[in-house]
């Protein structure tokens, strides 16, 4: 009985999601030069995340994960947020190149969204591929109540696949009374892993079994949105093929030792040969937490075959139209991440750090020896420039004992070298993860001015201290 009726009001929110979307861009009528309007209400409302009753969640759209954005590559869009939270937010398109107005950091490129109030971000996607959007105010409670939704910028000439599949992964703190627990901002957790939950959803909801069929080609496209949770996923019986990472696209190949290491905010696209037997199960286990693996879902083969539609080689993308850095004659820049409980600790330093630390707002991380806290306000000052126009080639060095998906609003950059090994397949990114020690050299040009944030995604960390603002 309770199931059925929060299946029908979560069909009906979908409806009306759908509805708000579609009755702006009415097919056919638009004139060319007529620019098409979408619009997003951040709200709270309910939903069965946990199959174990209704949670009380923030959402874009009435939905966990929030409405799914299909924009074209070089197509302009108007997103008219409204903001029917209790408090001021904003949205951050994660990985568009956009102009700096609209890239969502309050009191650093936009003033924030009042309760009631709207803002209307215009901008035209110059790639294509898999990105998403979220709040960039009061991230670690707007983002863990389930503020987060999936943009995905078609290409104008899709790759032929059998599916075109999307998991929004997401990582909740469920109390026991079947809530969010409402203890954001953990000064002990902000200096360690992070708040790390105990509930881990794809697409809003405990995952049940993915059905398949031998024989068919899925593209998958992975998102983790979560605060904190770092996975490792392997997918058993499987080869998938890397095609993409954080939309952008790269040489294919397989993923190196089985092993996929997904961190908050980044996105790959893979592709998969679905060759497995017919009527078996195979499992999708997240392997990162030593000692706390766990099944996250499996592949269901029905007993059908697929006939294949499309060629065996692995499938290229196109490429987006990113600028490529020149590195003979690039600038070099150094950031070097410090911080984090142990070093606090072993720098004798535990008692005197421990003392201030009282709600959010209290650094415990550093970037070259400063510190910027919670999500972006006014008077943010510029760690350096980089000359527009020119290429950068910035070495970011992780000195802590903990993991960071480090990201750069505004550009990808090319990912050249992890620890002095050249990083192969071409790639590109807005958000690498470094391992406790790591040094990567990533590069790009600096074609795109502004005042563009640079922060660990673990958004505890965040929030306490690993944040920056690089200026061009
Ligand atoms: Cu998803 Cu400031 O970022
Ligand atoms: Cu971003
Ligand atoms: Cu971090």
């Amino acid at each position: 009985m309770h199931s059925s009726l929060s299946m029908s009001r979560r069909s009906l929110l979908r409806a009306g999601a759908c509805l708000a979307l579609c009755a702006l861009s009415p097919p056919g009528r638009a004139s060319p030069s007529a620019v098409r309007e979408i619009r997003i209400v951040a709200a709270p409302t309910s939903a069965p995340l946990t199959g174990k009753g209704e949670v009380d969640v923030w959402a874009y759209g009435g939905q966990i994960p929030g409405s799914e954005l299909r924009l074209r590559q070089g197509e302009p869009v108007r997103i008219v947020v409204e903001n029917r939270l209790e408090q001021d937010t904003t949205v951050h398109w994660h990985g568009i190149r956009l102009p700096n107005a609209m890239d969502g950091v309050p009191g650093l490129t936009q003033p924030p969204i009042r309760p009631g109030e709207s803002f209307v971000y215009e901008f035209t996607p110059p790639d294509a591929g898999t990105f998403w959007y979220h709040p960039h105010a009061n991230s670690l409670e707007q983002l863990g109540r389930g503020l987060a939704g999936a943009l995905i910028v078609d290409e104008a000439e899709p790759i032929p696949v059998d599916r075109d599949l999307l998991w929004v992964l997401a990582d909740w703190r469920i109390d026991e009374s079947g809530q969010i627990w409402p203890g954001f901002g953990n000064m002990m957790e902000a200096g360690m892993s992070g708040r790390v939950g105990n509930t881990v959803t794809l697409n809003g909801a405990v995952p049940a079994d993915q059905p398949v069929r031998a024989g068919e080609r899925i593209r998958l496209r992975l998102l983790n949105s979560s605060l904190a949770r770092i996975m490792a996923l392997r997918l058993e019986g499987h080869d998938p093929v890397i095609i993409a990472r954080d939309g952008q696209p790269c040489d294919p190949h397989v993923i190196e030792g089985g092993r996929l290491l997904l961190g908050p905010a980044m996105r790959v696209d893979l592709l998969i040969d679905m060759q497995g037997e017919p009527g078996r199960r195979y499992q999708v286990t997240d392997e990162f937490y030593e000692g706390l693996g766990y099944e996250l879902t499996g592949f269901a083969y029905s007993n059908e075959l697929a006939l294949r539609t499309t060629a065996l080689d692995p499938l290229r993308l196109l490429p987006n139209p990113l600028s490529e850095p020149d590195l003979a004659n690039a600038l070099r820049h150094e950031l070097t991440l410090e911080g984090g409980m142990m070093s606090l600790m072993m720098g004798g330093g535990m008692m005197h750090g421990m003392r201030g630390m009282s709600g959010m707002g209290q650094a415990v991380w550093s970037i070259n020896g400063t510190s910027m806290t919670g999500d972006g306000h006014a008077g943010m000052k510029p760690l350096f420039a980089l000359e527009r126009e020119g290429s950068h080639l910035i070495t970011i060095r992780n000195q802590t004992r903990w993991w960071h998906p480090m990201h750069l609003h505004g550009f990808s950059f090319r990912v050249l070298t992890r620890n002095g090994s050249s990083v192969p397949h071409n790639q590109w990114a807005d958000t690498v993860l470094l391992a406790p020690e790591d040094a990567v050299e990533i590069a790009f040009v600096a074609d795109n001015p502004g005042d563009w944030m640079l922060h660990c995604h673990v958004t505890d960390h965040q929030m306490a201290g690993l944040m920056t603002v690089l200026r061009v």
